[in-house]
Parts: C-alpha cells; structure tokens; sequence
C-alpha cells in the first residue's frame, strides 16, 4: 500500500475473494450509504486499549483467549445467548489466569460474526444446486434459492444486532456479572456435575479464600474496580469489505482510520492473497488485526504479510492465527516461528485447534475430535518451545450449550450421538464442559 493512497475505499481497486453476488446494486449503495452515518459499534481508544493489551502478550507477559461462534445467527438471538458465551469465556479466563499468574486477554467472536467465506459458490442441498450459505450478513441457510438470495437489509440487520450484543456485553462485564465475588455464578447446572465443573468448583472456591485473606489484611477489595470487571473486546473475520468500508472511520483524537464494526478484525485463510483487496483494506485501518495462516503459508508468505500489515512493528498489531491441523504443526509451524522471530517482527501468535481438524464423520456430520483439538495445542505450545518464541494464545469456536458437535472429551461424545444435539449452523464448536476442560489443559501447559 502506499500510505498517502490509502482510504478505506481503495480496497475496490484490487480483487475481493469470496464477496457475494448483490441481485440488487442499487439496494446495496443505499444500505451503505446509510449505514457510514450510523454512530460507530467501538470506539478507537478502545482498540488502541486492546492493541496495548495484545502487546504484553506479544512480549510473553499475557496470554489471549480468543472464543465464540462460528457464525452468529439473526434466529437464535437472545439475551440469554449472549450471557451465555459470555460466562464459559469468563470461565475459560478466570482458570487461565488463577493457573498461570498471567492476564489473559479476552477476546469474543462475537458482535460481528456473521459472514462466512466457502469453498464454492455453489452447494447440493438435498436435489438442487443451491447458492453457497455466506452467513446471516449476506444470505439464510434455508434449502430454497430464494433464502440463498443475498439481501442487503442484512448487513442493517447485522449491525443493529452487533449493537445490542455489545450493549449487553458492556453492561455484563461492567456491570457486575463478571465480578471475581460471583466466579460460582458462571458454572452452569450441566456443568458443575462434570468432573471439568468440579474442578472449576475448586478454582472458585480458592479464589473466594483470596478474596478474602485480602481483605482480612486490609485491602479495600470492594473499590478495586479491577477485581469487579473486565475489558472484553469483540472481533470478527471482516469478510465482507463492504459493510467494513461503512463503518470505518476516522479517529478526531489522532486522524487515524478505525473499522468501528470491531475492536480486533481478522483475515481468513481464504482471502489473505497479498495483492488482494482484503489485504489493502487492512492495512490502512489501525485496530489490532488477525491473519490466519493453514498448513500452506510459506516463511516468505508470512514475513510479507508482517511488514504489509504492521510495517512500524507495533507490538499488539498483528495476530497470526496458526490453523495447522493436529498432524501438521510439529512440521509446518516452526518454520514460520523462525521467520517471524529473524525478521525481528513482534507478532502474537494464537492457536486456532479447529478449523484445521475438521472431518466428515462416519454419520455424515462435519465434525472434529476433541483429541485433535488438544493435539494441535501441544504441537503449538512445543514448537514455540522448540523455537524459543511465546505461544500468545488460543482461538476457539464454542457454545456454552450442551450441545454435540465434537467427538470426545471428558464425558465421551461418540459419533452415534452428534445427531442428538447437533444444532450448528456452520462449524461443529465445543460445548461448555469441553470448553472449561480445554481452558484446564492450556493451563497445563501454560504452567510448564
Ligand atoms: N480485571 C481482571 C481481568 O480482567 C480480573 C477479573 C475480573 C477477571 N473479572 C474477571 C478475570 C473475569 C477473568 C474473568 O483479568
Ligand atoms: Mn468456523
């Protein structure tokens, strides 16, 4: 990019991958247009707050717990919902810090998750040959070509949604949910009865006691606000430029341009080409953002995207999410370490244990192996040891829901028994227990 080009419309002068196909331009423009006068969904100091914090964890200080859907959905939305993915991300947190004496950096997939990039335009729905599901942003999942049409009203619908979702999410972890006295509260009933529950039970229970051994030496617990809430942050794989390009604007403090529609975005696999459109548009606006990287990246590959991305090397600017799969890390990962480390760029390096383990099961579901997704973990975490880099973080797709979308964990899921709760409308994600039972593993490893 040259800088001085640089606007957040220049993304059209490059090829956009895996945008869709608007029946209707004219519709569109006007939702756009409309939508660059609606107030910003975060604020820019907040996403200079969140570079600051994934800075400490590019400097091995903190860790990033990156969690949420797959894709969020416009049906399933409740209040409930929200608090929900809030409490198992809060669980998660809570047990990653109490283990491993370090802050962890919460980041939701969350308030903005709505657009999915696909294989094909097209997929086989039963006996026809349908346009390809792109997420509630663009198109509903329904098995007619008619709900396959993309329809502008739902990048309005999107927005409004992301806006409630972070309304509820700020009053939550500012308003007294997410208060270190009610770490009890978060563990749910079909939870608290697993061994992963009552391990959880534990935890709480300990910090409960150091609450109040504080207390019991003088330390005003109730006005540290530190102890009462937290910063959560919000992030999505910014997809559709679009809907980006609407709602980026330029900061009044310092004349920077901010994506206001996320505090953290990401790039996907799919569409990381660094002469493409999506790396244009990213390289201009000044949240913290993500890349994913797959088992093909190349150290080259890598080390440009680094010095497109974060060219005055901002520690907390750039998050590389590594997406392997379990039989890949060990020889694809280090590799990339190595460069990013020579090349001297100082980058947060996240886990992503799912998307690279993801299979047909013998019943015909898109599933994964809870074992995989552990395994790809530990190659992760050997590999930064391997290399002598920090492995910054994780980044995972789950439900606090007692649902059966992954094979394994503690209370085994056979194949057999996806069907029963199989309620994903994209990727299989873990269900609450297998959440905190992963939070207790990274911990594990965290310690050593
Ligand atoms: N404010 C601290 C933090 O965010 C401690 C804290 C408060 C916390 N509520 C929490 C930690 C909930 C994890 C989960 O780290
Ligand atoms: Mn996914």
């Amino acid at each position: 990019m040259d800088a001085a080009a640089w606007s957040p419309t220049s993304w059209r002068e490059y090829p956009a991958a895996q945008q869709p196909e608007w029946p209707d331009d004219g519709e569109l423009q006007r939702v756009l247009k409309h939508m660059e006068d609606l107030p910003p969904l975060v604020f820019a100091g907040e996403a200079r707050d969140l570079t600051a914090e994934l800075g400490e964890v590019a400097e091995g200080r903190a860790f990033l717990l990156q969690a949420g859907d797959c894709a969020e959905a416009f049906d399933t939305f409740t209040a409930d919902s929200v608090r929900d993915r809030l409490r198992v991300i809060l669980q998660m947190a809570v047990v990653l810090t109490y283990s491993s004496g370090l802050p962890t950096v919460k980041i939701g997939r969350i308030a903005g998750q709505f657009a999915k990039p696909r294989s094909a335009p097209t997929e086989r729905v039963g006996e026809l040959d349908l346009a390809s599901f792109r997420g509630h942003m663009v198109n509903d999942v329904g098995g007619t070509a008619e709900a396959r049409l993309a329809d502008p009203q739902r990048l309005l619908r999107a927005y409004h949604q992301s806006s409630a979702t972070l309304n509820l999410l700020r009053s939550f972890t500012k308003g007294g949910f997410a208060d270190l006295t009610r770490v009890h509260s978060w563990n749910q009933a079909f939870v608290r009865s697993s061994r992963e529950g009552r391990r959880y039970e534990q935890v709480a229970d300990e910090i409960d006691r150091a609450l109040r051994f504080m207390k019991a030496c003088g330390v005003d617990t109730r006005s540290q606000p530190m102890l009462h809430e937290t910063n959560f942050f919000t992030s999505h794989e910014a997809l559709i430029l679009g809907y980006e390009e609407a709602l980026t604007r330029r900061d009044a403090l310092t004349g920077d341009w901010y994506d206001s529609s996320a505090h953290l975005v990401w790039i996907g696999e799919r569409t990381r080409q660094a002469a493409g459109a999506h790396m244009e548009f990213f390289a201009g606006i000044r949240n913290p953002v993500g890349c994913k990287l797959g088992p093909t990246a190349t150290p080259d590959e890598v080390v440009t995207i680094c010095q497109r991305l974060n060219p005055d090397r901002v520690p907390g600017r750039l998050t590389l999410i590594a997406r392997m799969g379990a039989e890949r890390v060990a020889t694809a990962l280090p590799p990339l370490l190595g460069a990013v480390a020579d090349a001297g760029h100082p980058v947060v390096w996240a886990c992503d244990p799912m998307h690279g383990n993801t299979f047909t099961s013998a019943g015909g579901r898109k599933t994964r192996r809870f074992d995989d997704i552990l395994r790809e973990i530990a190659g992760f975490f050997a590999a930064h040891e391997a290399v002598g880099t920090w492995p910054g973080g994780v980044h995972v797709e789950l439900t606090s829901d007692d649902v059966t979308e992954c094979l394994g964990g503690a209370e085994e899921i056979l194949d057999a028994d996806l069907a029963s709760r199989y309620e994903t409308m994209c990727d299989p994600r873990l269900n609450g227990r297998q959440s905190l039972d992963l939070a207790f593993r990274v911990a594990e490893l965290l310690r050593r």
